[in-house]
C-alpha cells in the first residue's frame, strides 16, 4: 500500500499547472474569431503543441497521471459548462464535481488544479457573456478550498490505512515469530523431533500452492503446521517418551492431541482458520483416523495435505528405536497408502515435488 502522490514536489505542480493552463489559453486563442490572421492562428497553434508537448513528456515521468487527468477533465469541462448552462440556468456544479471528484481521488494537488483551471475557463466564459470576473474569482475560492479540505481528508484517511496496515503486518510477524518460537520450545522438549514442525510446515506450504490453494489458506496452513502437536503439551513425559509399545489407554492418550491443541488455540482469533487442520491431521482418508474418524473430501484439503507431510517428516528423521528412513523409501511406504491412511492426490504431489527437488538439487 502507498501514499498517492506522497513525494509529489509542489514546484512540479506550479509547473504542470502553469503549463496546462498555457494550454487552454493558447488554444482559446488560437481558434478565437478574433484573431483573423492566419500567421497569428498558426503561431499560437506552435505554441499550443509545444506545450502540450513539454506536458507530455513531464507527465511520462514520476506520477504526473492525477494531474493530466485533472487538467483533461477541467478542460472536457468547459464544453460541458457551455452545453449545460443555457438548459438549467447554471452549470457551475460540473467544475464543481470535478473538483470533488478530482480531489477525493488523487488528493489536494490534483485537485487544486482542477479547482484553478476549472475557475480560469469560468472566468472565460463568464467574462465573455457578462464582461465580469467576479463570480469566477468567488469560484476559484470556493472549488480551491474545497479540493484543500478534500484532498486532505483523502490524505488523512490514506495515512491512517498504511498506518494500520503497518500495524496490523507487525503484529501479525510478531505472532507469528512468538509461534516459532513456541514451537520450537514445543519441538525442542523432544530432541528426536527438533525442527519437525517448521520443515513440515515449508513442505506441507509448497505441496497447497501446487493444488491451488489460496495465499490466505496457505497462510492457515502454515501455522497450522506450525502447532499441529501443540497439544502434546497436555500429555505426559511418560506417555510421550515411552521407549516400548504403548497400551490401549496410553495410545487413547496420545490420541487426545489433536483436540487438546484445538482447545489450547481456539481463543486466538487469528488462528481461527488453522483450527480445523490442526484438530484433523490425524484423520485418515479410509476414515480410520482420529478424533472424528473423518474420511475423504470430509477432511479438508489442508488437513490431508499436513497428515501425509507429518507422516513423510516423522520418516524421514532419526528415532531412538531406529535410523532415518531414506526419503525414497518413506516415499514407497507413503505410497501403499495412498487411499487408506492418505489422500491419493496429495502423495502424487508430493512425489512429484520431492522428484523436482532431487533433479534441482535443492
Ligand atoms: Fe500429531
Amino acid at each position: 500500500m502507498t501514499i498517492k502522490n506522497q513525494r509529489f514536489p509542489i514546484w512540479r505542480t506550479i509547473q504542470i499547472s502553469m503549463l496546462a493552463l498555457a494550454v487552454w489559453v493558447f488554444g482559446a486563442m488560437a481558434f478565437m474569431p478574433a484573431f483573423k490572421s492566419h500567421s497569428t492562428r498558426l503561431v499560437m497553434l506552435i505554441v499550443l503543441i509545444t506545450c502540450l508537448i513539454i506536458v507530455a513528456r513531464l507527465t511520462r515521468k514520476d506520477n504526473y497521471r492525477s494531474y493530466l487527468i485533472a487538467a483533461i477533465a477541467s478542460v472536457v469541462g468547459a464544453p460541458a459548462y457551455y452545453l449545460i448552462s443555457p438548459v438549467t440556468g447554471h452549470g457551475e456544479w460540473v467544475f464543481a464535481l470535478i473538483v470533488i471528484a478530482i480531489s477525493s481521488q488523487w488528493g489536494t494537488r490534483p485537485g487544486l488544479l482542477a479547482a484553478v483551471l476549472s475557475a480560469i475557463e469560468y472566468g472565460f466564459f463568464t467574462y465573455y457573456q457578462t464582461g465580469a470576473v467576479t463570480d469566477a474569482f468567488i469560484l476559484a475560492g470556493l472549488f480551491s478550498v474545497s479540493a484543500l479540505i478534500i484532498g486532505t481528508l483523502v490524505k488523512h484517511r490514506e495515512i491512517a490505512l498504511v498506518a494500520r496496515a503497518h500495524l496490523a503486518d507487525e503484529l501479525e510477524k510478531t505472532s507469528e515469530t512468538t509461534l516459532i518460537a513456541l514451537t520450537r520450545a514445543l519441538d525442542a522438549r523432544d530432541q528426536d523431533t527438533e525442527g519437525h514442525s517448521e520443515r513440515t510446515a515449508i513442505l506441507a506450504v509448497e505441496i497447497g500452492r501446487e493444488m491451488g490453494l489460496k495465499e490466505a489458506d496457505l497462510r492457515s496452513l502454515h501455522l497450522a503446521a506450525l502447532l499441529h502437536d501443540i497439544g502434546k503439551i497436555g500429555i505426559s513425559d511418560a506417555v510421550l517418551h515411552k521407549p516400548g509399545p504403548l497400551d490401549e489407554q496410553e495410545m487413547a492418550l496420545i490420541h487426545k492431541h489433536p483436540q487438546i491443541g484445538y482447545d489450547i488455540l481456539k481463543n486466538i482469533p487469528f488462528l481461527n482458520p488453522a483450527l480445523d487442520t490442526v484438530l484433523h491431521h490425524h484423520e485418515k482418508y479410509n476414515g480410520k483416523g482420529y478424533p472424528n474418524e473423518l474420511s475423504g473430501d470430509s477432511i479438508s484439503l489442508p488437513a490431508r495435505i499436513l497428515s501425509v507431510v507429518d507422516v513423510y517428516d516423522a520418516l524421514t528423521s532419526h528415532r531412538p528405536y531406529r535410523a532415518a528412513f531414506p526419503s525414497e523409501t518413506a516415499l514407497e511406504m507413503i505410497r501403499e497408502e495412498a487411499g487408506q491412511q492418505f489422500d491419493p492426490q496429495v502423495v502424487q504431489v508430493l512425489v512429484r515435488i520431492l522428484a523436482d527437488k532431487k533433479k534441482t538439487g535443492k
